[in-house]
């Protein structure tokens, strides 16, 4: 039984059914919807349920242990779901695991889960509807985890005519800085950058199709350093500087950056690009130097502070948010207590904030001083206290003022609409449809725990109808 096909679908025959879950960060979901263009070519029509698909792509991530196992369980449920949908319609369901635990486990997935068709890695998925071509049960699972030489972001189609209003776009794959903790170098591959031109020509059709905000993605998206149109090489600053040249886009953001890779010219086009949002993930991991050193993160402490103070200084009203691991290898806790001073002197608008789990293959696994789980797990609730109550007063701070809000999607409740603040905080405003994809000054006067409240003005929105800027984006306090 063939699963697919290579040649594009010329429409005639029924779609076929395919449903995609994604787990891990926000490349994935990338490269998700870049999967569904894709397969769409081929003739399937996305549903929102895995019981009506034809084809399951688990687009996975392979970060934390806990992360990894929720595959195996997903798996597991899928297929009971395809053994009780083959005896009752007589239909088969192929199922796909892509992503980085695919990336990682390669050929030992297939021997824990011997009933998963096709294993593919994030470089392969342009390779797909070949796979699924060739995919037979008799002929048992097939696996590609190459790095091909070629682009799957050449290969790759871009998503539907439509854009949402704030949309992502890869710049930069890959990862070469090792961290002790991290599979990315690994599931991911060396690092690497499109070309200038390819990722202006994409931008411009996002806007075109009704993106009014850009978040720029790589797992180290400020390490870019992609070929520029003019034969030298871009900075993720220099790329910036050129997207905020196209009109009718609104805000730009970028994540995830790293520390070391905090340039001055990028600093610097915080203070000069207003569409560059005042928010930025900026991960620390740890406020201890012997920590920091330990996971091989190239940075300590000092440097980390006077980054914060260099935005500040060219952008006082910007927010920060971190990622943080508690319990490496080796933290004592006078280390960690380090990392509650680090929180206390910067003062986060949010957090993530993870237990370290040790991963196969990379050197954190194999360090001597492992933490004991307990201790890691108290020292996290800590953590977690701390950020939380930085995270409510940063919010809380915004109750009263008047901030612009990109209004970017329907809420539950009819008449209202979801957006964003400059601080990436959700704001719930009641709104007409009409002004999706306007940037609305909206007085705040709710703080819930994920979410503020918020009322138009009634000078309406920002931007005039063709979409220019009326006045510039600063928040009135
Ligand atoms: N490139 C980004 C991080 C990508 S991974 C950076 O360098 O900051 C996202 C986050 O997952 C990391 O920032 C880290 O906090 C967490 N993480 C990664 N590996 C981990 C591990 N083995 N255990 C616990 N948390 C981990
Ligand atoms: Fe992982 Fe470190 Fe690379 Fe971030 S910089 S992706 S944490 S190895
Ligand atoms: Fe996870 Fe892979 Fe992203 S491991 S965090 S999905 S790069």
């Amino acid at each position: 039984m063939t699963f697919g096909q290579t040649a594009p679908d010329t429409g005639k025959a029924a779609p076929k059914k395919l449903f995609i879950k994604t787990y891990g960060c926000q490349m994935n979901v990338y490269d998700s919807d870049r999967l569904a263009a894709l397969l769409a070519r081929h003739g399937y029509a996305t549903v929102p349920e895995a019981a009506d698909a034809d084809l399951v792509v688990l687009n996975t991530c392979h970060i934390r242990e806990k992360a990894a196992e929720k595959v195996y369980s997903e798996l597991g449920r899928l297929r009971v779901m395809r053994d009780q949908r083959r005896s009752e319609t007589g239909r088969p369901m192929a199922l796909v695991v892509a992503g980085c635990v695919a990336q990682a486990e390669g050929e030992a997935m297939l021997g824990r889960a011997p009933f998963v068709d096709i294993v593919v890695g994030p470089q392969a998925y342009h390779r797909l509807p070949e796979l699924l071509a060739r995919s037979t049960r008799e002929a048992g699972g097939q696996i590609d985890t190459d790095f091909p030489l070629e682009s799957k972001f050449d290969l790759l189609p871009q998503g539907p005519e439509e854009s949402p209003v704030s949309a992502f776009l890869t710049v930069q794959e890959g990862c070469d800085k090792f961290c002790t903790f991290c599979v990315v170098p690994y599931t991911r591959g060396a690092e690497s950058s499109r070309p200038a031109a390819a990722i202006v020509a994409e931008a411009r059709r996002l806007v075109e199709g009704g993106a009014r905000e850009l978040t720029l993605l790589g797992q180290n998206v400020n390490a870019y350093h992609g070929d520029g149109p003019d034969g030298r090489s871009w900075s993720l600053a220099r790329l910036l500087h050129e997207l905020a040249g196209i009109e009718r886009l609104e805000r730009l953001r970028y994540t995830t950056s790293h520390p070391r890779d905090m340039t001055a010219d990028l600093i610097e086009a915080h203070g000069a690009l207003p569409q560059l949002m005042p928010f930025l993930h900026l991960p620390v991991q740890s406020g201890a130097d012997r920590v920091l050193q330990a996971m091989n993160r190239g940075y300590g402490r000092d440097d980390y502070l006077r980054i914060v103070d260099a935005l500040r200084d060219v952008r006082p009203d910007i927010a920060l948010s971190s990622d943080f691991i508690t319990g490496f290898p080796g933290e004592t806790e006078e280390d960690f207590e380090a990392t509650l001073a680090l929180v206390e002197r910067v003062g986060f608008a949010q957090a993530f904030s993870f237990k370290y789990s040790p991963r196969p293959g990379t050197p954190g696994a194999a360090m001597t001083k492992q933490v004991k789980e307990a201790v890691r797990g108290e020292r996290l609730n800590r953590l977690q206290a701390l950020l939380d109550a930085q995270a409510t007063a940063f919010n809380e701070g915004t109750l009263g003022r008047t901030l612009p809000v990109l209004l970017e999607r329907p809420g539950r409740h009819p008449g209202q609409l979801v957006g964003r603040s400059p601080y990436l905080q959700a704001v719930h405003v009641a709104a007409p449809d009409g002004l999706l994809g306007r940037v609305a000054r909206v007085t705040i006067t709710g703080c819930h725990r994920h979410s503020l409240a918020g009322r138009m003005e009634p000078h309406g929105p920002i931007t005039a109808s063709n979409g220019i800027p009326a006045q510039p984006e600063e928040v009135v306090a």
